[in-house]
């Protein structure tokens, strides 16, 4: 039987929004209209939270890959499932990220953007995982580092579960 062992509070990811919030709204003074991009499914809590709690007029946009866990993780290579819809050529794009595990899918993330040539790339994850970079991934703002442990909750699954819970926690066995 698997439980949930609690890391990071409701409190305390509310708390970290608000100061990732004003981060932001210093970063981005004076870019009209930024366009903030969420990586389906897993940052969709963690963007909702930080777009209400930023200061400035913004556009939304999202995007879903194909996971290469399991598969082929040397290579990390993605696939779209779903597309951004809005024009991205000499925009001010900010990506919002649940978590940097390897770092392949946010450099990923950012070759691709980039080759749509925008004004900017601002890289943004809730949670940052130093110790299992597999190559070098460097990001503007990040929530929370935690260690190694597999994570769940606030939009991170485990085989589509715990998504729906407010806090982040450690998958564990509880046999
Ligand atoms: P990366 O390419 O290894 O950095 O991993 C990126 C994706 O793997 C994330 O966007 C998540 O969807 C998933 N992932 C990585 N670590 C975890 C975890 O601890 N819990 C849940 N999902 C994870
Ligand atoms: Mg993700």
């Amino acid at each position: 039987m698997l439980g949930v062992e609690p890391l990071i509070t409701e409190d305390q990811i509310q708390k970290r929004i608000q100061e990732l919030a004003l981060t932001l709204n210093h970063k981005l003074s004076g870019v009209k209209k930024p366009l903030f991009v969420a990586v389906l499914k897993g940052a969709y809590p963690f963007f909702s939270d930080l777009i209400r709690s930023v200061n400035m007029d913004i556009e939304c946009d999202f995007l879903a890959l194909s996971s290469y866990k399991g598969k082929t993780v040397s290579s990390g290579e993605v696939r779209f499932l779903l597309d951004l819809t809005s024009p991205v050529k000499g925009r001010d794009i900010v990506l919002v990220e649940d978590i940097v595990d390897t770092g392949l899918t946010m450099n990923f993330l950012v070759a691709a953007l980039r080759s749509k040539q925008p004004k900017s790339i601002t890289t943004v994850s809730l949670l940052y995982k130093p110790k299992a970079l597999k190559v070098p991934c460097e990001v503007d703002c990040i929530g929370f580092e935690i260690g190694n442990d597999f994570v769940v909750g606030y939009g991170l699954d485990y085989q589509e579960n715990y998504r729906e819970l407010p806090y982040i926690g450690v998958v564990r066995s509880m046999c």
